[in-house]
Formats: structure tokens, C-alpha cells, sequence
């Protein structure tokens, strides 16, 4: 069966030392804690090996933010998949709307990063959502179903082993303005159906899908109790460490 998550994106967030510091405490707090959900944590690139080697996997995994849509050579400032692997990261966000948005990631984009984390083994944790506009004119199911069908293009199929979906209205991130359980659960449903119609049951049932947008430790328990409702991406409140913790328990193990 799918795996409960939570996952915190702190962006371009922390210093150094900050990161550490909250990274290493919020370690100590899962050990403690157990059993809990996994728990994820996707750092800045320059800290990835850092933390990689001063959390313990059993209790706290890595993500990148980001991966490059190249194997490697002449792309200054990107970092390969293959780069990632290599420091022994085994996750990665991946067509994050703020990408989308401000970096001009597309949905051939995202398709070409999810083959390139297939390529090395690194489970994408894919982001999707709908703008407001999209919403206030119903087609919010298309737009997400759309963009779920071109980042698993066939070939990329043909190795999908692991696969984790982030729900993020692109209207709630950073908003203050979650969407309510009812919005979430329906497009939770919707996507785990698309999974279901397209590429079966098996990877619909073991597709683990977080909803992500404004998550706080007063809205994380209801949307968690919805059934296709796998966890939770979390961006703000994974920086307070009482916050995240709070919307970790906030999840039924
Ligand atoms: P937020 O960000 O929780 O601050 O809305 C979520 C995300 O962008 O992943």
C-alpha cells in the first residue's frame, strides 16, 4: 500500500547553519516519534550532500528542489540527475509552479526532467495544479489531468517504478488560502482515477498523492483525514519546526 508523506520545500530559504540546525532537530523529533509518517525535506541545492550525511535516512529523506532536463556538459548553473545520484539523493521535486512560473518550465520540460530522474533511479515528486483563472472557468480536472499525462509520456512509463504526485493549486501556495478538503479530495480522486484509467491499478493504488498550498498546523488534519489525501508538500510551515511537526502528527501513520 502507498506511503503516508509529509514533505517540507524550503525554497530559497535558511542559511547554513539554519538548515543544520533545523534539519538535525526535526531528525532527533522523528526518532522520538515513531512510528510517523516519512518525512522528506528538499533543501537548497548546496546543502543536499550536507544533510544527506547529517540526518539518517531511516528517519528523514533528501529531495532536490530541481533537476537539470540534460544528462550533463555545457549547462552553467544546472545540476543533472546524474549529479544528484551521485551524492546519493533519491528524490527530487519536480515541475514546481514556481519553476513553471518564473523559469519557464513547461510540460515537455517536466517530461524531460522525469526521464531524467527515471534514468537514475531518483523518484520524482511531481507537482500539478491549476491556476485560479482555470478554476473560475471549470477546467481545472483537464488542466491537471494534462499536465499528469505529459510528464509520463511512454517512454518515461516504461521505468516508472516510483512515483510521488503533489496536488498544488497554484491559488493556494504561498496564499494563506488552502484549498478546502472537499477541492482537494475531488482532485485527489480525479488524479488517482486518471492513474487508474491510464496506467492502471496498481500504480493508482501505490501512487502516494500530497496535496500542497498554505498547509498550517490548523488545516493539516482534516484535508490529511481525506481518503485519497496521501500527505502533505509544505512550504512556509516547514521552516517552523513546532509548525511542521504539528502537521506531521496531524497525519494517521
Ligand atoms: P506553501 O508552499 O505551503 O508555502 O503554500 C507549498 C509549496 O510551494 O510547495
Amino acid at each position: 500500500m502507498r506511503d503516508k508523506i509529509v514533505a517540507g520545500n524550503w525554497k530559497m530559504n535558511l542559511s547554513f547553519e539554519e538548515a543544520i540546525h533545523l534539519a538535525t532537530t526535526l531528525n532527533g523529533w522523528v526518532a522520538d516519534n515513531q512510528p510517523i509518517p516519512q518525512v522528506i525535506i528538499a533543501p537548497s541545492a548546496i546543502y543536499l550532500q550536507t544533510l544527506l550525511e547529517g540526518v539518517d535516512e531511516q528517519y528523514i529523506k533528501i529531495a532536490a528542489q530541481d533537476v537539470s532536463t540534460h544528462e550533463k556538459g555545457a549547462y552553467t548553473g544546472e545540476i543533472s540527475a546524474q549529479q544528484l545520484d551521485s551524492i546519493g539523493l533519491d528524490y527530487s521535486l519536480v515541475g514546481h509552479s514556481e519553476q513553471r512560473q518564473y523559469h519557464g518550465e513547461t510540460d515537455e520540460t517536466v517530461a524531460q526532467k522525469m526521464e531524467q530522474l527515471y534514468a537514475h533511479q531518483i523518484t520524482p515528486i511531481l507537482c500539478i495544479g491549476e491556476q485560479l483563472e482555470e478554476r473560475q472557468s471549470d477546467r481545472h480536472f483537464d488542466v491537471v489531468k494534462n499536465q499528469l499525462l505529459q510528464a509520463l509520456k511512454p517512454q518515461i512509463v516504461e521505468n516508472l517504478t516510483n512515483l510521488i504526485v503533489a496536488y498544488e493549486p497554484v491559488w493556494a501556495i504561498g496564499t494563506g488560502q488552502t484549498a478546502s478538503p472537499e477541492q482537494a479530495q475531488e482532485m485527489h480522486a480525479h488524479i488517482r482515477q486518471v492513474l487508474l484509467e491510464e496506467f492502471g491499478v496498481e500504480l493508482a493504488n501505490n501512487t502516494s498523492i500530497l496535496y500542497g498550498g498554505s498547509v498550517n498546523a490548523s488545516t493539516a488534519e482534516e484535508l490529511f483525514s481525506q481518503p485519497d489525501i496521501d500527505g502533505g508538500l509544505v512550504g512556509g510551515a516547514s521552516l517552523k519546526y513546532e509548525d511542521f511537526t504539528q502537521i506531521i502528527t496531524s497525519i494517521k501513520a
